[in-house]
């Protein structure tokens, strides 16, 4: 093997544990078009009895998306969820400050968890810790979960729902170490406010998991501290620290851009060392695992004018409807490779976010709902990656970036369920093609079918046209006759340039 070569070894007997099916999750926000035209559209031709867009949940169960978080973000730091329950005629409409938008309140928490529940999708609620507190939290996990003989719970029951929703999953706030954020907070009142939001939520409850909030990124002053800082006021508590990563190409920089998974490799390990460090001082046998709640391309920086520069805005706006390429796609695709590697510390995370508002389902008022090219890679890894996260090992070449130092050329990431059934994920960020020997030690493996996304070079044009251009150019099915070939114990792989494969087939023991 020289130091070009490129080699994956596997077996099905290493393991990193299983993946969390909440690892599919996305998110939807009451922001720009997520909500209105977007899951929710009554006037629109496919809208079912309850308003929701039929086209868009349909695209979302093709997506796979298991979680869905709401209803933010930084909505939800001062959103008042109670204006947002009871009859729709009497509800008002209120200036949402995080997006400087009316909110109409025409949808609430009862109308998104029972489009939740209709579509067979987890739930995961975020309480405001921005401008409320204690008693609303408490009082809105009552509400949901909440049996019939207490005022909140009634509430619901009078509202027309009998049968609790159990939520399960609830993040105290978002992004609490933001200054953009309403009400935001250092991290000694964010992590005493979390602590008596989430005991007082608990004790409502005590069978609902509480995600804490990490840093907004990896480039927060705080970072670190922060996490050290809120988990040594909530470590015993709760049971995810969030954690949220948006990637862009900057400056025309590709190299950097494709290593993105890398950025968020690093990242992983240094909010699972904060945490370890906060138990270890605790002398805790507890292990915080990661709610990656948000994560996804956003063209941020070099696209997004700020939330303090919009202006005041009614009737959904179109705010940050970013529109990706093939080379975003591949990007995605690697995040997912990332987030597989992890699944033994990450059980939930969210592309964010769902519809409209940087999605990979778009769609117009009125009209058609259509995949974005970053729609293909996540519903194909949420549709093959079953079981347990396999322990790959991956000798690969590196190369220098300027934001990332050095980083491998190929990552990859497997899994194997209980039946066999195997799959295989694999980026290279090279303009070269690579061929990639996958030792599997003696087992058996099978590739039978296989997907593979391209880099394009055209530029991101909005409309479904340009999404179905993209798809038929850089998205396609491998031949798996010819890219894969196996000589005994090794199946070797051609990648394409700048690309990300997706193998799917068997793997047992010989
Ligand atoms: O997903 C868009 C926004 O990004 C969310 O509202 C916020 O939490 C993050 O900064």
């Amino acid at each position: 093997m020289t130091d070009n070569d490129v080699r994956v070894t596997l077996h099905p007997a290493f393991r990193k544990g299983p993946v969390d099916r909440r690892l599919f999750g996305s998110f939807v926000e009451h922001l720009g078009r997520a909500v209105y035209t977007g899951i929710f559209e009554p006037d629109h031709p496919t809208a079912d009895a309850h308003g929701f867009r039929r086209d868009v949940a349909d695209l979302t169960r093709e997506l796979g998306v298991t979680t869905v978080r709401y209803p933010g973000g930084n909505f939800v730091s001062n959103y008042v969820w109670e204006d947002g329950v009871g009859p729709v005629a009497d509800r008002k409409p209120f200036l949402d400050l995080a997006w400087r938008t009316v909110e109409p309140n025409l949808v609430g928490t009862d109308e998104f968890l029972q489009w939740a529940e209709r579509e067979g999708i987890e739930p995961m609620m975020a309480v405001n810790l921005g401008t409320r507190g204690v008693a609303a939290a408490a009082a809105l996990v009552e509400y949901c979960n909440g049996e019939a003989g207490t005022r909140w719970a009634d509430l619901r029951i009078a509202n027309g729902r009998e049968k609790p929703y159990g939520v399960r999953l609830w993040c105290l706030g978002n992004e609490m170490d933001g200054p953009w954020q309403i009400g935001h907070k250092d991290a000694h009142e964010y992590g005493k406010l979390a602590a008596e939001a989430g005991k007082a939520m608990k004790l409502v409850d005590p069978s609902i998991e509480l995600v804490v909030c990490g840093s907004s990124s990896m480039q927060m002053p705080t970072f670190g501290e922060w996490e050290r800082t809120v988990l040594s006021y909530t470590y015993d508590l709760v049971d995810h620290v969030s954690m949220h990563a948006y990637y862009e190409e900057l400056d025309g920089d590709r190299g950097s851009f494709l290593a993105s998974g890398t950025a968020m490799d690093r990242f992983v390990d240094r909010v699972v060392a904060s945490a370890d460090a906060v138990g270890a001082q605790r002398r805790s046998d507890k292990k915080i695992t990661i709610s990656f709640d948000e994560w996804n391309v956003w063209y941020l920086e070099s696209r997004f004018p700020g939330e303090q520069n919009l202006p005041i805005q009614r009737d959904a706006p179109r705010i940050i409807e970013d529109v990706y390429s093939g080379l975003d796609a591949v990007v995605v695709g690697d995040l997912l490779v990332t987030l597989l590697n992890h699944a033994d510390r990450v059980p939930v995370a969210c592309l964010a976010q769902l519809v409209n508002v940087i999605a990979p389902i778009m769609t117009e008022p009125g009209g058609e709902a259509w995949r974005q090219p970053t729609f293909h890679p996540f519903a194909t890894t949420a549709r093959l990656a079953r079981g347990e996260a396999l322990d790959l090992r991956v000798a690969t070449p590196s190369y220098t970036t300027a934001r990332h130092g050095e980083v491998p050329v190929v990552t990859a990431a497997g899994t194997v369920a209980d039946d066999g059934a195997a799959a295989l994920f694999l980026t290279n960020r090279s303009s070269e093609p690579v061929e990639v020997a996958i030792d599997h030690l003696g087992s058996v493996l099978t590739v039978a079918e296989g997907w593979r996304m391209l880099a394009d070079h055209e530029p991101a044009v909005v409309g479904p046209e340009h999404a179905a251009r993209v798809a038929e150019k850089s998205w396609g099915a491998v031949d798996v006759a010819t890219a894969v070939r196996r000589e005994g114990s090794t199946t070797t792989v051609r990648l394409e340039p700048e690309s990300w494969t997706a193998l799917a087939g068997t793997l047992a023991q010989a």
